[in-house]
C-alpha cells in the first residue's frame, strides 16, 4: 500500500486532513502490518495520536498516551499567554494537566520556574511525567500545598455542557474520556471549582488562565469577582469566537 492509497482510504472514512495524516501513519508504522493495523484503528475513528504516539503543541513534539485527552492546537494561545506572565523562578500549576501538554510549555519557556501539573486520571499523570512534567495524581488542587504562592494557575477543565456532548464531532464523542469533557448542566462545573481553587493557591497578582467558549465568560465573571478577581478579560480566536478568560488576583 503506498501513501496514496492511505490517504485515500482516509478520506473515504472522512477525515478532513487525510493526505497530512496518510504522511503521519505512513511515516511512523514500520511495516506494513502496522501501517494496515493503525489505518483500521483511524478509520474507526480513534485519534490519530494515540495511533502514532504524538501530537506537537506549542512548536513540540508531545507524547499521547491512549486514553488520554489529545491537546488541540486552540489551547496553545493559553500556554503562551501563561508564560508571558510566569516570572522567572515563578510558581506555576496546571490543574486538569492530561498530556501535561501547558505545563511542559511552561517548563520549556521559563526553566527557572517551578511548574507542577495535576490530573484526576492516572494515565493522564503516567503521560504528563514522560513529558517531564513534575504530575500529581488529585482531585483539582488537593494535593498542592502552597497558599498564596502561586504566580499563575493554568486550567483546561472539561467545559462543554452535558446537553452539548452530543453535538461534538463523533470521533471525539466515542473515544475520548468523558471525565475529560463534560462540565455539568452550564459546562461551569468543575471551571467553578477552579476559580475557587485558585483563589486560595494565588498570591496576590497572581494570573489565572482558564479555557472557556461559548458565552462562558459572562456566566463565570459574577464568580471570579466573587472570589477577589480583577482585570477579568476574555480573548477570543480569528472567527471572533471566545477561547479562554485570564484573571489577575487582586492585591
Ligand atoms: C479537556 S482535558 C485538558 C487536558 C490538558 N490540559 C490539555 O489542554 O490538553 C481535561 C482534563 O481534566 C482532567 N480532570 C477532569 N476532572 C478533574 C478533576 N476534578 N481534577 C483534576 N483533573 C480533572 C481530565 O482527566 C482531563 O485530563
Amino acid at each position: 500500500m503506498n501513501r496514496a492509497d492511505v490517504a485515500a482510504r482516509l478520506r473515504a472514512a472522512g477525515c478532513v486532513a487525510a493526505d497530512d495524516e496518510a504522511a503521519c501513519l505512513f511515516a511512523g508504522a514500520h511495516d506494513a502490518a502496522t501501517l494496515e493495523r493503525w489505518l483500521r484503528r483511524r478509520v474507526d475513528g480513534e485519534p490519530l495520536a494515540w495511533i502514532v504516539g504524538w501530537t506537537t503543541f506549542c512548536g513540540a513534539r508531545l507524547h499521547v498516551a491512549p486514553g488520554v485527552y489529545v491537546p488541540r492546537p486552540q489551547t496553545e494561545a493559553l500556554a503562551r499567554r501563561a508564560a508571558r506572565v510566569l516570572p522567572r523562578s515563578g510558581v506555576a500549576v496546571d490543574l486538569c494537566t492530561g498530556t501535561g501538554a501547558v505545563a511542559a510549555h511552561l517548563v520549556h519557556a521559563v526553566p527557572d520556574a517551578s511548574v507542577v501539573g495535576v490530573d484526576i486520571d492516572a494515565r493522564a499523570v503516567r503521560c504528563a511525567r514522560g513529558n517531564g512534567v513534575h504530575a500529581l495524581v488529585s482531585d483539582l488542587a488537593a494535593a498542592v500545598h502552597a497558599p498564596g504562592a502561586v504566580d499563575v494557575v493554568t486550567a483546561v477543565a472539561p467545559y462543554v455542557p452535558t446537553h452539548a456532548l452530543a453535538l461534538l464531532p463523533v470521533d471525539v464523542r466515542d473515544h475520548e474520556p468523558t471525565v475529560a469533557l463534560d462540565g455539568g448542566a452550564d459546562g461551569l462545573d468543575v471551571v467553578r471549582r477552579v476559580v475557587d481553587e485558585a483563589a486560595r493557591l494565588l498570591r496576590p497578582g497572581g494570573w489565572l488562565l482558564v479555557e472557556v467558549g461559548g458565552d462562558q465568560v459572562d456566566t463565570l465573571t459574577p464568580d471570579l469577582a466573587m472570589r477577589g478577581y480583577v482585570h477579568v478579560t476574555g480573548w477570543r480566536n480569528a472567527e471572533g469566537d471566545l477561547r479562554g478568560i485570564a484573571a489577575r488576583m487582586d492585591g
